[in-house]
């Protein structure tokens, strides 16, 4: 009678799998902030992702780790750039077999390890940034990307991938926007994963946790400019913004259960103070119940084996 009343789905198709991929790698390298998760080799990401489709899983999110780093980080844009690359091998394995989605960022790619590239004073320039980005989106549509993520939260960055979309031809590329992306420490382990070089805070483009109601205009005006689908990031301590995104967004929702949020749960099942499964399910469960669509979820591949029936 539960499973007859039972209110909220939690489904594999629903879930969405980030996945690191470095730059001459040649053994896949843990991430220690993160265990389980690692930074793959264009081959152990070819066969990870290959297994998490078939498990189920709604889509896949590459984020790529370069060996060398510069103020511009051109190797987001450069057509050898390691995630450019690790696009194609996977559009070349998996094809429409399920929806491959590129960070659309320039985080993991500078030597200062800002989202954007600076101005004189070495602050974030948002416009000069968004010439990047449409760079940088031209070359992951080209190397077979379905769907982006703009996740550098600056402003116009929709408008301006869409349009750079539109005039290379890739009319069929989607934008999957992170609209509301909080100033969070939960990002701790991803700077780990990504071997960030950030030395500051990102407060100048990232939102300030105490605001909702900005949320909603961020998402109103990347609606208006041309997501598909937008995004509540962080996602566990989000799950009000997350609820007020579903009742007011006119397209998908997604929330993306981040990095801290997943070491948080390591951290205490492996000592063994909480059941991991189910504390996995019962959060991811949380998601979908506060409204989220889909969700970004290290836990993905896994979840989905245990979610078939
Ligand atoms: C930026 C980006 C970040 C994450 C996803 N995209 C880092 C940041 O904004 O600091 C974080 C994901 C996570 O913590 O799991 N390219």
């Amino acid at each position: 009678m539960r499973r007859l009343v039972s209110e909220t789905t939690l489904r594999p198709r629903q879930l969405i799998l980030p996945m690191f991929v470095a730059e001459g790698a040649d053994s896949p390298r843990p991430i220690s902030s993160m265990p389980g998760v690692v930074q793959h080799t264009r081959d152990s990401l070819r066969k990870a992702a290959v297994e998490a489709v078939e498990a189920g899983v709604g889509g896949l999110m590459i984020f790529g780790v370069p060996s060398t780093r510069d103020a511009t980080g051109s190797g987001g844009f450069d057509e050898h750039g390691i995630l450019n690359v690790a696009l194609r091998d996977l559009r070349a394995e998996l094809g429409d077999s399920t929806v491959l989605m590129a960070d659309t960022c320039l985080d993991e790619f500078t030597d200062h390890g800002h989202c954007g590239v600076l101005d004189a004073q070495g602050r974030v320039d948002n416009d000069a940034t968004l010439q990047r980005y449409a760079e940088m989106a031209l070359a992951q549509a080209e190397a077979g990307a379905h769907l982006l993520g703009p996740s550098g939260m600056m402003d116009g960055q929709v408008g301006v991938i869409r349009r750079a979309l539109d005039d290379g031809g890739f009319v069929d590329t989607g934008i999957f926007a992170y609209s509301a992306k909080y100033a969070s420490a939960f990002y701790g382990p991803f700077r780990e994963a990504v071997d960030s070089q950030l030395k500051g805070d990102r407060k100048t483009y990232q939102q300030d946790p105490g605001n909702a109601r900005e949320a909603l205009r961020e998402i109103e005006l990347d609606v208006a400019e041309g997501a598909d689908m937008v995004m509540v990031k962080p996602a566990l301590a989000y799950l009000d913004v997350v609820r007020a995104a579903a009742e007011a967004s006119p397209v998908p929702v997604g929330a993306y259960n981040i990095s801290g949020e997943y070491a948080m749960v390591e951290a205490a099942a492996e000592k063994g103070w909480l059941d991991r499964e189910r504390t996995v399910l019962e959060m991811l469960t949380s998601m979908r119940r506060a409204g989220a669509d889909m969700i970004l979820t290290y836990w993905a591949a896994e979840a989905a084996t245990w979610l078939a029936d």
